[in-house]
């Protein structure tokens, strides 16, 4: 998906993905992870997602990285939090309290830049990305982690010729094709999330999964 697309889907307020609640499985699973609270939480594309403020409140940093101004001061604004922006390389970088969010491209995030990195967490981010991004997407998220490194990865499953991405489907093969060469994966769960998404039986779905991963760095 090109930038624009989304700017636009957040200057137009078309942002249907937001939860208002924290996700069920990052408060089911996360807990079972074993992950240090003090480890430094990555969340790519993470928009304005409340689960930072989850992770936030288990103790952990986190660094989000979004494309959207009007998310990040969003967020902030929420946890009423007033976090002056900064230019760093191709970023702006605002941050406050416990929260740091890279304003810019994903794509444009290095390794050096993100800095150390103890978890990540994805909801919603690489089912947002079109086939070719979510090669690069893998590849980059794997080149940012240590060995060891643990995320929880959730995604969404349906017959992709009934509706039109994003969310894009992404099959539990896609998912080992992606990252089974860099990650040990483990499907912690599979949950028919049909009733609870009328706005997608309204494009055209009859079913719709919600899939849940562990995935460790190798
Ligand atoms: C479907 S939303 C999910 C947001 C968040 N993870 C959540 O669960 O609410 C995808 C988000 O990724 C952002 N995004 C898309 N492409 C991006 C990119 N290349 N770099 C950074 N952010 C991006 C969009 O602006 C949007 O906020």
């Amino acid at each position: 998906m090109q930038a624009d697309f989304w700017l636009e889907r957040w200057r137009q307020r078309q942002i249907g993905w937001h939860q208002p609640d924290f996700h069920p499985a990052l408060e089911k699973y996360w807990p079972t992870l074993g992950i240090d609270p003090s480890a430094r939480v990555f969340v790519p594309l993470c928009g304005r997602s409340l689960d930072m403020i989850w992770l936030a409140r288990r103790g952990h940093p986190v660094l989000g990285v979004e494309l959207s101004p009007i998310a990040a001061s969003e967020f902030f604004g929420h946890e009423a939090l007033s976090a002056s922006p900064s230019v760093a390389g191709r970023f702006i970088r605002h941050a406050a309290g416990p929260y740091e969010i890279l304003q810019g491209d994903f794509f444009d995030l290095t390794p050096a830049m993100a800095g150390a990195i103890g978890a990540w967490y994805d909801r919603a981010a690489l089912i947002a990305l079109p086939p070719d991004l979510r090669v690069r997407y893998a590849d980059r998220i794997a080149g940012m982690l240590a060995p060891g490194t643990c995320g929880l990865l959730i995604t969404a499953e349906y017959a992709q010729e009934k509706m039109a991405g994003p969310p894009f489907a992404v099959m539990a093969d896609e998912v080992h094709a992606l990252f089974d060469a860099g990650f040990e994966v483990e499907l912690l769960e599979r949950q028919d999330v049909t009733a609870g998404n009328p706005r997608f039986v309204e494009r055209g779905l009859d079913r719709l999964h919600e899939a849940v991963f562990r995935l460790v760095r190798r």
